[in-house]
C-alpha cells in the first residue's frame, strides 16, 4: 500500500496546490455541528419497512438551503435494521419526478429483488419486494442505481445504511446501543459554493469521479460526536461518489478492525489506519476510556488518472483541489458512568467457511478500461470507460454463471485505482498483483480496489435469471458512463 501511495504522491502534489479553495468558515462552518444519527427504522418487530424517495432542501450551512434528495427525509435516509432469518416486506414509493431504484448493496438476494438498473420505480409508483435475509450480521448500504443517474442521485442524497443483525453477533457483547456506542458513519465529500451544494460536471468529473472539498458525515459538515468514554463501534460506510479515504486518528491511536462489507472478521485486527473506497464498509472498535478527544482524519486523495500536464486541465472543473488531507469527524468522550475495561475486545468474532479455491470451475478476466483514446472521446458517449472494451449495455448479458458454482475472477484497472463491486455475492481476495493479498483485503467482501490484477474467489449462490446482477466500478461516474457489466446466474 505504501508503494502505491508514494508512486502516486508526485502527481497528487500538483493538484493539492490548486488555488480555488473557498473558505467556508465565514458561513458558520467553523463551529462544530453535533453528529446527526439517522433515525433507526427497525424492521424486526413488523418484518416490514417503507421508504419514500423524496426531494427537499437541506441547510448544510445555516441559512443556505440546497436542493437535495432523501429517503423519508430531505438528505440521506434512515438506518434500516433487519434480522437474519426474516422475510422483510418492503414498500418503496417514488415521490420524485424522475425514475429511481433502490439497490440493497451487499444483501445476498435473488436478482429481481436487487434494486439494480432493471428494477426501475417510475414517478408515483411503489415497488414491493420481499427480502429474504439469510446472511450473517453486517453493515450494508442502500442507494439509487438507476442507470445514467446513479451518480447524481447519490450525490444529491439517495443513500443510507442497512444493518443485518443475528444471534451470533448479539452474543459477542460488542457495543450495540444504536447512536450511542454503535454509530453508523456515512462519509461523503461534497462541493459547496457560498455554502450551497453544487454538482461539479464536465469531462474531468467523468474521468476522475465527482469529488468535493468538504467532508460530510451523516450529512453534517464539521461534525462532532459526543461518545461515552468506553469502547465504541464505528460502522464506516464510504458513501462518496469517488473518493478513497485513508483513515486514521489524529493522535495515531490504534483501533480494532472487526468487520468488512460481508460482516465480521474471524479475528479483530489492530490497525492504525484503514483504506475505504466508495461502496466499502469497515467496522471498527475504538477505545475512548482515556477520555481524550481525537479526530478521525483522512490522508490526501492520491487516486487520479491525470498525469503531468493533464492535471492542469483538471483544476476547477474536476475539483482536483479537493485532494487535500481533511478532518472527517471529531470525537469527544464524555463520562458515561459505565466505563468498561479497555481489554474488552472479543478476539474471536465470526466463523465462516470460505469457498474452496480448488473447486473453482472457471476463470474470467475483467479489465476496467479508461483508454487514452477514450479520453479524447471515442464515440461511445462515455469517453472510453468500459469493461473489456465494452461500454455497459442494459440489453446485453456479459457473463453467464452456473448457480452454486465457484469461480475465480481476475480483475484489473487502467490508469487509476477502481473499486470493483459485484452484486449478489461475497468474495475473498486470493492474490493481489500476483502475490499475497494486503492485510486490508481479508474477510468476505463485495467491493475491493483494483489496479494491479486481483484474483477474487467467488461462489455464486443467488439466482439471477429474470433479472441479471451487475458488476461495476463503484466510482459512480465511471459506472454511469459505461464501466459496468451484467451477469446472469442460473
Ligand atoms: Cu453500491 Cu451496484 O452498487
Ligand atoms: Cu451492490
Ligand atoms: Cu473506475
Amino acid at each position: 500500500m505504501l508503494d502505491r501511495r508514494s508512486l502516486l504522491a508526485g502527481g497528487a502534489a500538483l493538484f493539492a496546490t490548486a488555488a480555488c479553495s473557498r473558505s467556508t468558515s465565514s458561513l458558520g462552518g467553523g463551529g462544530a455541528n453535533p453528529l446527526p444519527i439517522p433515525p433507526l427504522l427497525d424492521a424486526q418487530p413488523g418484518r416490514s419497512f417503507a421508504l419514500q424517495v423524496q426531494s427537499g432542501t437541506t441547510s448544510f450551512y445555516p441559512g443556505r438551503p440546497s436542493d437535495t434528495l432523501g429517503y423519508n427525509g430531505s438528505y440521506l435516509g434512515p438506518t434500516i435494521r433487519v434480522r437474519r432469518g426474516d422475510d422483510v416486506a418492503v414498500a418503496v414509493t417514488n415521490r420524485l419526478k424522475a425514475d429511481t431504484t433502490v439497490h440493497w448493496h451487499g444483501l445476498l438476494i435473488p436478482g429481481e429483488l436487487d434494486g439494480g438498473p432493471h428494477q426501475i420505480i417510475a414517478p408515483g409508483a411503489t415497488w414491493r419486494p420481499t427480502l429474504p435475509i439469510r446472511q450473517p450480521a453486517a453493515t450494508l448500504l442502500y442507494h439509487s442505481h438507476v442507470h445514467g443517474l446513479t451518480a447524481e442521485q447519490v450525490y444529491s442524497g439517495l443513500a443510507g445504511a442497512l444493518l443485518v443483525t443475528d444471534d451470533e453477533e448479539q452474543g459477542l457483547g460488542l457495543p450495540s446501543e444504536y447512536g450511542v456506542d454503535d454509530l453508523p458513519l456515512l462519509i461523503q465529500d461534497r462541493q459547496f459554493e457560498n455554502g450551497r451544494l453544487v454538482m461539479p460536471g464536465g469531462m474531468m468529473v467523468a474521468m476522475q469521479g465527482r469529488r468535493g472539498d468538504t467532508t460530510l458525515v451523516n450529512g453534517a459538515v464539521n461534525p462532532l460526536a459526543a461518545v461515552p468514554n468506553r469502547l465504541v463501534r464505528l460502522r464506516l460506510v464510504n458513501a462518496s461518489n469517488a473518493r478513497i479515504y485513508e483513515l486514521s486518528f489524529s493522535d495515531q491511536r490504534s483501533f480494532y478492525w472487526i468487520g468488512t462489507e460481508g460482516g465480521l472478521l474471524e479475528r479483530a485486527v489492530a490497525l492504525e489506519s484503514i483504506t475505504l473506497a466508495p461502496g466499502q464498509r469497515g467496522e471498527l472498535l475504538v477505545d475512548f476510556t482515556d477520555g481524550r478527544p481525537a479526530s478521525l482524519v483522512t490522508a490526501a486523495d492520491t487516486n487520479s488518472a491525470m498525469m503531468g500536464g493533464m492535471g492542469m486541465m483538471g483544476r476547477g472543473a474536476g475539483r482536483t483541489d479537493a485532494a487535500a488531507p481533511a478532518t472527517v469527524l471529531r470525537f469527544e468522550p464524555r463520562p458515561s458512568g459505565q466505563a468498561r475495561a479497555s481489554g474488552a475486545v472479543p478476539t474471536l468474532l465470526a466463523s465462516r467457511t470460505r469457498p474452496d479455491a480448488s473447486k473453482a470451475v472457471r476463470r474470467r478476466r475483467l479489465i476496467l478500461n479508461m483508454g487514452m483514446g477514450g479520453m479524447m472521446g471515442s464515440g461511445n458517449g462515455g469517453g472510453g470507460l468500459t469493461i473489456n472494451g465494452k461500454p455497459f449495455d442494459i440489453n446485453r448479458i456479459d457473463e453467464t454463471v452456473k448457480l452454486g458454482s465457484t469461480e475465480i475472477w481476475e480483475v484489473s484497472g487502467e490508469m487509476m485505482r477502481h473499486p470493483i463491486h459485484i452484486h449478489g455475492v461475497h468474495f475473498d481476495v486470493l492474490t493481489r498483483g500476483g502475490g499475497q493479498p494486503d492485510v486490508l483485503d481479508q474477510g468476505p467482501r463485495d467491493t475491493v480496489v483494483v489496479k494491479e490484477p486481483v484474483e477474487l474467489l467467488i461462489r455464486f449462490d443467488q439466482p439471477a435469471k429474470s433479472a441479471p446482477f451487475m458488476y461495476h466500478c463503484h466510482i459512480l461516474e465511471h459506472e454511469d458512463n459505461g464501466m459496468m457489466g451484467q451477469f446472469s446466474v442460473a
